[in-house]
């Protein structure tokens, strides 16, 4: 059965159906494997002169790139005949088993029900404190003049937001969880999943040592999650955090029908918002340092946001709504640089999206980057201009860092909010300033995060005044 994806799609579309084009650059066998490592940015940009969608071919398999906005609607708003699926979602289940990141269209509500209580509005409330507090402590030991490697830096804040909203680990039996092997185990795994999901399948069982850090890091993981969830099972008194959320949700007395989450789905389920939540506020905050380094009007515009709202006080949750200067360079960060660049989506029924046809199984692969950076639809699109938002709220054809749809990212308000109150609670004491001429690098391998940046802590001058908490 054809079925038209879009409202834009009709009978005459269908009887047109053109062929589709293809991304230049193709090498026999590994096709735009190579550009594609190369200069993934240089590469998905080139591709919306090619077409609306364009055939991109990665050894053996075809991925199908939807470059214009509207249809990239339709195929994130109907996640039935677009599902998860292509390569990314297909590695992304060997780590994090059926969870709300990779499971298919039939899963997808029950879980995303059991989920959606530990991220409902007043559990943000109390997750706000714990993003200040990690912002303060992990500013305590600066000093004027240190350097720092920016993305190592923000991903140790960010694990120690995960971990005590999730897991309220201040009891000394979890101190183990703060460490650093627990951020690089995180990034171990994000990074192993997209490398997997651009090798071919003959390559993939190698056993190199970069695969044998992969699979020690998910077991570290997994046994880690699991004595979590195994020791809160029998915890007569829990504490009230998301893990104690996710486990309460559904049941008996579920209005739904909806079941409770077993100890088995709870892991998948922890492990998902690790992967997905930790490098992606990371990675949005390193961005904001680097775009705030080099744009010292936009900067000094946030310290005086900052100077006026807080008057020498530490943020508090309650305080982001006044901050939209500071709202709204993140909101620009996330434009230029969606952490993830690229999604994937499965056809699973004869159809046409725009006027091309599209058969079973094709893969579609939808990029926030290549719509973000569209200039008939963000003017001057390279340009960090946060004035953009100030009377423009993001929607949801053109503004896509979070995805939209039934599979629109779950933790959006939690990594804004984190991100907003940590920006908030450095940014009012402290500058970063580039140290080190070499732009940061990227790799397709990754998130898109700025690896290599290295700035210099200068103190502001303006030292929290004592005794007045926020
Ligand atoms: C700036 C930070 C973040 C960015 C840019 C981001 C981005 C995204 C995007 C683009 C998707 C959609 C993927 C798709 O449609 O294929 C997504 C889904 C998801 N994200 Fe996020 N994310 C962020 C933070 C978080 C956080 C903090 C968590 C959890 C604590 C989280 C958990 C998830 C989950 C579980 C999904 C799957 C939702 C579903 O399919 O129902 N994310 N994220």
């Amino acid at each position: 059965m054809t079925t038209t994806a879009g409202t834009t799609a009709g009978p005459t579309a269908r009887a047109g159906a053109h062929p589709l084009p293809t991304a230049p650059g193709a090498l026999p066998v590994l096709g735009h494997a190579l550009p594609l490592a190369r200069d993934p940015l240089g590469f998905l940009s080139r591709l919306p002169a090619r077409g609306d969608l364009v055939r991109v071919r990665i050894g053996p398999r075809t991925l199908v790139v939807v470059c214009e906005p509207e249809l990239t609607r339709q195929v994130l708003l109907n996640d039935r005949v677009f599902d998860k699926g292509g390569p990314l979602s297909e590695r992304g289940r060997e780590v994090l088993g059926n969870a709300l990141l990779t499971c298919s269209h039939a899963e997808h509500r029950r879980q995303r029900r059991q989920c959606q209580p530990s991220f409902q509005p007043p559990r943000m409330a109390a997750y706000a404190v714990s993003f200040t507090e990690a912002a303060r402590t992990a500013v305590d030991d600066w000093h004027d003049g240190r350097e720092l490697d920016v993305v190592p830096t923000m991903m140790a804040l960010t694990v120690h937001t995960a971990v005590t909203t999730m897991f309220t680990t201040d009891a000394p039996a979890h101190a183990p969880l703060a460490t650093s092997s627990l951020t690089d185990d995180i990034a171990t795994v994000v990074e192993g999943v997209l490398r997997r999901a651009l090798t071919p399948a003959f390559l993939r069982h190698v056993p190199t040592p970069e695969r044998r850090r992969y699979d020690r890091a998910q077991v570290r993981l997994r046994t880690l999650l699991g004595g979590l969830v195994a020791t809160r099972r029998t915890d007569a008194d829990p504490p009230d955090d998301l893990l104690h959320a996710l486990l309460s949700a559904g049941g008996l007395d579920s209005p739904d029908g909806t079941p409770r989450l077993t100890d088995a789905e709870a892991v998948d389920q922890l492990l998902t918002f690790l992967v997905a939540g930790v490098e992606t506020t990371a990675s949005a905050l390193a961005w904001a340092w680097h775009l705030l380094a080099r744009h010292p009007e936009v900067e000094r515009r946030v310290h005086r946001e900052l100077d006026d709202v807080l008057d020498g006080r530490p943020p508090a949750p309650a305080d982001v709504p006044s901050l939209p200067t500071t709202a709204n360079v993140l909101t620009e960060t996330l434009r230029l640089y969606p952490p993830l660049w690229m999604m994937t989506r499965e056809v699973t029924q004869d159809t046409v999206l725009g006027t091309f046809a599209l058969p079973r199984g094709t893969v579609l692969g939808v990029s926030p980057y290549v719509i973000h950076r569209r200039p008939d639809v963000y003017p001057d699109p390279d340009r960090f201009d946060p004035d953009r938002w100030r009377d423009r709220r993001p929607d949801r054809a053109a503004y896509l860092p979070f995805g939209s749809g039934a599979r629109k990212c779950i933790g959006d308000r939690f990594g804004v909010v984190q991100a907003t109150l940590v920006l908030a609670t450095i940014a009012a004491r402290w500058r970063l300033v580039p140290s080190g001429g070499r732009p940061p690098r990227f790799s397709a391998l990754s998130t898109l995060t700025p690896r290599g940046l290295r700035m210099r802590i200068t103190d502001r001058g303006t030292r929290p005044t004592p005794g007045r908490p926020g």
